[in-house]
């Protein structure tokens, strides 16, 4: 557990998303952390100094000039008697404090006094985060070693914006100081480049309408996060889906298949791919520029399609093909032999075959049932959650490029 028994000194700035950092006081000490709250005058504007201390059960500091807060432990202890400094949410007003060396409050001089390593989890208006300032500024601050979590995308709290600057979830926060803290333990992929599809494609009809498949992407996107973990460095090239992007991770986001090819290829060389993404065999052979209308008495129009390029197989037989090349199979009949088939038709070192009938729920559920098929044999796995699933894969790519 890699947060028993840590110490947090959780700062909260002023955003609406302070009211998420309740959850995540919760969810850290339920893990085994402590957290130590400390509040700015705009986190107070937003959730009370009472819930926070409640929820952390501990004292909550907010003044750099208290006199019995300094008389107690002083703000450069409190700065270092900690073993992670986190900034949940990390407004657009902190990030430039910090990266600028100003310490003109209690969160702002912590963050100057602190030996530790910090953690950010910014929230802000899109455009605020897409400024050139806080472009800066966040570049500066990953230069001196902060580490980030998010800004994730989708809709503000106010509405009407979509974008980058949603604060990560509580649980993505957690799992971000996670990896914080296993920074400095064994990384037996570091060095190692991998290249992940995930997600399905989609090929347009025309400019308002596409064919698309079920595919959620969180088989993907957990293998992506899992050899991330391990040290690799990973681009992960995924489809639309509408799960946040992995930690840690190189995202490029694609919609057709042309183009998840083109992506992947740029991606290379590497030691590792792994395509997991369910790319559409097919497009429409001629996409219509405008929408298509429905006139009467007209006769009902009928698609005629055209092959998608196979980006497995053409990385399968890249003369930069990787030392591992990995392609999953989605059936629903004749799991073993299909599989096998596409393990030598597509230059595969494995093909991770999983039965996608509808009965099985795999197709955007939780869960996966796979069958290791390898040229020297098959294995079947359990029942598994989809990220123990990428565990395991993830540990086994690290063992075969061990041994290659
Ligand atoms: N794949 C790919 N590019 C394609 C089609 C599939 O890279 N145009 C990859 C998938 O990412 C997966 C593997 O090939 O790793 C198998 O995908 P699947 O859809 O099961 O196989 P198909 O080649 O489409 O074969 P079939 O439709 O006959 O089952």
């Amino acid at each position: 557990m890699a947060l028993s028994g840590k110490r947090i000194l959780l700062i909260i700035s002023g955003g609406i998303a302070a009211y998420k950092s309740l959850d995540l006081i919760r969810r850290l000490r339920e893990r085994g952390a402590s957290v130590r709250p400390v509040m700015t005058k705009g986190a107070q504007e937003f959730v009370t100094p009472l819930a926070v201390g409640a929820l952390a059960a501990d004292h909550v500091f907010v003044d750099l000039f208290s006199r019995q807060d300094e008389q107690d432990i002083g703000h450069i202890r409190l700065a270092r008697d900690c073993d992670l400094v986190l900034i949940a949410p990390a407004t657009a007003d902190l990030m430039a404090k910090m990266a600028n060396g100003l310490a003109d409050d209690l969160a702002s001089t912590l963050l100057l006094a602190t030996d530790k390593p910090v953690l950010a989890a910014p929230a802000m208006n899109p455009r605020m985060w897409a400024h050139p300032a806080t472009r800066r500024n966040a570049a500066t601050l990953r230069a001196d070693g902060v580490h980030f979590v998010g800004p994730m995308a989708g809709e503000m709290a106010e509405g009407g914006e979509a974008g980058l600057g949603r604060m990560a979830e509580p649980l993505e926060i957690v799992a971000a100081t996670e990896a914080v803290f296993e920074g400095g333990r064994h990384k037996p992929l570091a060095g190692r480049k991998a290249i992940v599809t995930s997600g399905p494609t989609h090929e347009p009809i025309d400019p308002v309408r596409y064919i698309a498949n079920r595919s959620s992407g969180r088989q993907g996107h957990a293998i992506a996060a899992a050899l991330a973990k391990l040290g690799a460095d990973v681009t992960l090239v995924s489809g639309p889906v509408t799960i946040p992007d992995p930690i840690g991770v190189n995202v490029v986001h694609v919609e057709r298949a042309e183009e998840m090819r083109d992506a992947v290829l740029a991606a290379l060389p590497a030691d590792i791919a792994v395509m997991v993404a369910a790319v559409a065999d097919w497009r429409v052979a001629s996409a219509a520029d405008q929408k298509l209308k429905k006139h009467p008495g007209e006769s009902i129009p009928t698609l005629a399609l055209t092959e998608n390029p196979d980006i497995l197989k053409t990385v399968g037989h890249h003369t930069m093909r990787p030392k591992l090349v990995i392609g999953f199979a989605a059936e629903t009949q004749d799991v073993e032999s299909n599989a096998k088939a596409k393990l030598e038709r597509k230059g595969a070192d494995m093909i991770v075959a999983n039965d996608v009938s509808p009965a099985t729920g795999i197709m955007g559920g939780s869960r996966n049932s796979v069958k290791l098929i390898r040229h020297d044999g098959v294995e079947q796995w359990p029942d598994l959650a989809k990220e123990e699933v990428a565990e395991r894969l993830a540990a086994l790519i690290a063992e075969k490029l061990r041994l290659i």
